[in-house]
């Protein structure tokens, strides 16, 4: 076989593959409408996944999202806790999660029963958690927050010790931020985690006038490097805000999608060793169907637990 040849069968296959693609989200589209479903989609999602999205965001947009839509069935692209937080805000809804296997490693850090006790050993202390966590979990917070709003409610709780849960990076940027004593627990993002100062520092010998936008789950090592540092969808409005060209976006790669499509005249970069979470693309466009054709994988909360963990939610969402 001839190289145009083995070319033009490559072309065959791939053109084969996206006429698959277009037809499952043709069939994604007509099934959400039969179901009258809302499809809430987070910026680390599939490019393929994000674009049959009514919504697509950060954790605090899509439960604003998820508290307020109207529709009976909420698709989330996401990982577990994400879908939880839906379910805790609108337990009337069919709560769908297309790939149950989609969890957090970080949020699996922190168990309810360590988090009460460590709350019964700092009674002076309010608890604030980290949206990346379980039901269970945020049902012994005083508080939730996400990685948009962390510094806001850490300021807004009335006590100025905290025990910040689970991720020991956003506590202690919070802790950088805020003039309270802040007790972090040791759990961490490994996607985040992985990134280092040096990962950074090879980006911007390859672009010198890049500017640096980062997440809060990265190491205080990043965070000193970074311009900006934004929740997911804050990356969206630092790329817009700025009048730099070249960024170099430390966070999950998912988010390049988001950012070129905001920003199609900038450009958008990985550090050196581009940071996956393999739990944010296990979902695709088939299992999306799938969940909207069987009406499963649905994910549930205990209501005496759903009942407490929406007091730190609501209480989240009350600041505004
Ligand atoms: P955002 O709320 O900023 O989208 O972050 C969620 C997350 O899991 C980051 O790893
Ligand atoms: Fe959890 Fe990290 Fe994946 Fe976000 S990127 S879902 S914090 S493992």
């Amino acid at each position: 076989m001839t190289h145009r040849e083995t070319q033009v069968g490559q072309i065959d296959i791939i053109h084969e593959l996206l006429l698959d693609e277009a037809a499952i989200a043709e069939q994604v589209i007509k099934m959400k409408e039969e179901r009258n479903a809302v499809i809430l989609v987070h910026n680390y999602q599939r490019p393929e996944v994000q674009d049959i999205a009514d919504f697509t965001g950060d954790s605090l947009g899509l439960s604003r999202e998820a508290a307020r839509t109207e529709a009976e069935v909420i698709v989330f692209c996401g990982v577990h806790f994400m879908a939880e937080t839906a379910f805790i805000l609108s337990p009337d809804k069919t709560v769908l999660l297309p790939e149950m296997r989609a969890g957090c490693p970080m949020a699996d850090m922190a168990d309810a029963a360590d988090v009460a006790r460590a709350r019964d050993e700092n009674p002076d202390a309010m608890v604030v958690s980290y949206v990346n966590t379980s039901a269970a979990v945020k049902a012994v917070s005083d508080y939730c927050c996400t990685s948009a709003n962390a510094v806001q409610v850490t300021r807004a709780v009335a006590s100025d010790r905290v025990l910040f849960v689970p991720d020991k990076n956003l506590a202690a940027y919070v802790a950088s931020q805020v003039d309270k004593e802040i007790i972090a627990w040791g759990g961490f993002c490994p996607t985040h985690e992985n990134i280092t100062a040096q990962h950074i520092e090879l980006a911007k010998i390859e672009h010198p006038q890049a500017e640096v936008i980062a997440h809060p789950e990265c190491r205080a090592e990043v965070l000193a490097l970074a311009d900006h540092i934004r929740s997911t969808s804050g990356m969206l409005d630092a790329a817009l805000e700025s009048p730099a060209t070249e960024f170099i976006v430390a966070t999950e790669s998912g988010m390049l999608y988001p950012l070129a499509n905001a920003a199609p005249e900038k450009s958008f970069f990985s550090p050196a060793a581009e940071p996956l979470c393999p739990n944010m693309k296990l979902t695709t466009l088939s299992k999306v169907l799938w969940a909207l054709q069987t009406l499963e994988p649905r994910v549930t909360v205990p209501e005496e637990i759903r009942v407490r963990a929406l007091g730190a939610v609501e209480r989240m969402l009350a600041l505004g």
